[in-house]
């Protein structure tokens, strides 16, 4: 399968990516394509070149309106005929015109254990809320904020001492091994969603 993946920053769920398909020697059952941002030099875009991985960038502020920047992207995107889009720490939400395009092949991942804490600062809202438990959400992306159905989840335990970044750090953990996992399964063995179910295999192709 052909990913696009859409990055924000660190790239950190990117590079387990790049690391788990370059370590299963073609038997992941899908190669990174392209990578996408709203922003120019960060760190997730270095990540792709250092791969060799065509990137491509659309900001927001480059265009009018908010439609166009989603024309743009959507365009940008669909130049690489992805199977499979990876929003991995993508900060901004998809608009209409690229849920159209990539609807119900568009996967995200979120710190937090959704429906809970959706949004910008899941980690931070989790942490003040005084969860004992988080952890973070693998789901495909639907015209919601973090409301699409869910894959996987992988739970973090909130210890007494966690700031912010401590925890999101634990998060990220589990979240790039959930990803990768995730990402790997639905491109080999295909998936169907019914409402907010998601089966993977045998009936599941897609
Ligand atoms: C991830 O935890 C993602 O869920 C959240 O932002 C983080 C991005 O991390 N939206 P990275 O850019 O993959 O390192």
């Amino acid at each position: 399968a052909r990913l696009v993946v859409l990055v924000s920053g660190s790239g950190t769920n990117l590079q387990a990516l790049l690391d788990g398909i370059a370590a299963d020697a073609g038997g992941y059952g899908a190669e990174i394509v392209a990578v996408g941002a709203d922003r120019d030099a960060i760190a997730g875009l270095e990540r792709a070149e250092r791969a060799g991985i065509p990137t491509f960038v659309c900001r927001v502020k480059d265009h009018a309106t908010r439609e166009e920047w989603d024309r743009a992207l959507t365009e940008a995107t669909a130049a690489h005929e992805p199977d499979l889009v990876v929003s991995a720490g993508f900060m901004k939400i998809l608009g209409k015109e690229f849920l159209a395009r990539f609807g119900g092949r568009v996967v995200n991942t979120h710190p937090a254990l959704l429906p809970s804490f959706p949004g910008a600062h899941g980690v931070r809202d989790a942490l003040a809320h005084g969860v004992k438990v988080t952890g973070c959400t693998v789901h495909f992306v639907d015209d919601g904020v973090d409301t699409g159905p869910i894959i996987a989840q992988g739970a973090v335990e909130v210890r007494e001492s966690d700031d912010e970044a401590a925890l999101h750090e634990r998060i990220k953990e589990v979240e790039r091994s959930l990803l990768v996992d995730v990402v790997g399964r639905l491109a080999r063995h295909g998936y169907r969603i019914e409402g907010r179910k998601v089966q993977i295999g045998e009936h599941g192709h897609r």
